[in-house]
């Protein structure tokens, strides 16, 4: 059964369709690259799945529930996280206190302050620690970290929310070559307990993470399948790839 259906989704800002008849199916435990040249409506994927849009028509299916339109508190707590393009770290704590305020965030607030005697942070704490590479830089100021870092620290707090399905706008936009390289490990590894789609324009790092690519152009879906379908895709080289060489 699906994971996450998108059905015949419209979106319109004033009277201009940016998001045109839609549909895509996202398997669970895969990694599915969304790309397509600038202005293809990407961002405002993710953002009438996680809410912070609503749809003019069309639906959302997460896990057999419709979320179509629902407000994006609630839609973040069936489990669906998101990792923005802009860092929003707390500059002057600490690592672990970012992610001791994100997991507070999704947990009850009055319990905070049990928190560090609450097993489930302690052990979820270690357990994202692992998964976003952070542990050499647990009591550093978030302010001082690499670019990188940040980005790593970031998908770390959402990963303290524990979301089922995390939705990544350009992680390695800027990073190092090495700090790619490190989020390709990252990824490769989160994609065995989580459901990812990443909206990339770095197509070697889309080439070593995607299990499906899906390529958008003017608000609808141009192709879908394997990179390397999708490379040998006349159409989409037309659109996209020619692009970016111009
Ligand atoms: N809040 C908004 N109001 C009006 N137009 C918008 C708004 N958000 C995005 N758009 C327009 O929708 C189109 C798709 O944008 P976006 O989803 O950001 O594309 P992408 O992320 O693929 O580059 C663009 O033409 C953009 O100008
Ligand atoms: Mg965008």
């Amino acid at each position: 059964m699906g994971f996450l259906e998108i059905k015949q989704l419209c979106k319109s800002f004033d009277t201009t369709p940016v998001i045109n008849d839609f549909s895509i199916e996202i398997v669970e435990l895969t990694l599915c690259c969304l790309v397509g040249p600038n202005g293809a409506g990407k961002t405002t994927t993710m953002d009438l799945i996680t809410g912070r849009q609503k749809p003019t028509s069309g639906q959302i299916l997460f896990c057999e529930d419709d979320i179509t339109g629902l407000d994006e508190h609630v839609i973040a707590r069936r489990g669906i996280g998101r990792k923005f393009q802009v860092p929003a770290v707390f500059r002057d704590l600490t690592v672990r206190q970012n992610l001791e305020v994100a997991y507070s965030r999704s947990t009850n607030p009055l319990k905070n302050i049990f928190r560090f005697s609450d097993p489930g942070f302690v052990q979820k704490l270690e357990q994202v620690v692992a998964q976003a590479g952070l542990s050499e830089r647990l009591n550093v100021e978030a302010g001082i970290l690499s670019h990188g870092e940040t980005q790593w620290l970031e998908i770390g707090m959402v990963l303290m929310q524990d979301p089922r399905l995390l939705l990544l706008d350009e992680p390695v936009a800027g990073m190092t070559e090495a700090e790619i390289e490190k989020t390709v490990a990252i990824f490769k590894e989160l994609k065995k307990t989580n459901t990812l789609v990443v909206v990339e324009h770095d197509m070697a790092f889309v080439r070593e993470i995607a299990d499906v690519v899906t390529v958008m152009h003017m608000g609808s879906l141009l192709a879908q399948g394997p990179i390397s379908e999708i490379e040998a895709n006349a159409r989409v080289r037309e659109v996209y790839l020619g692009e970016a060489e111009a």
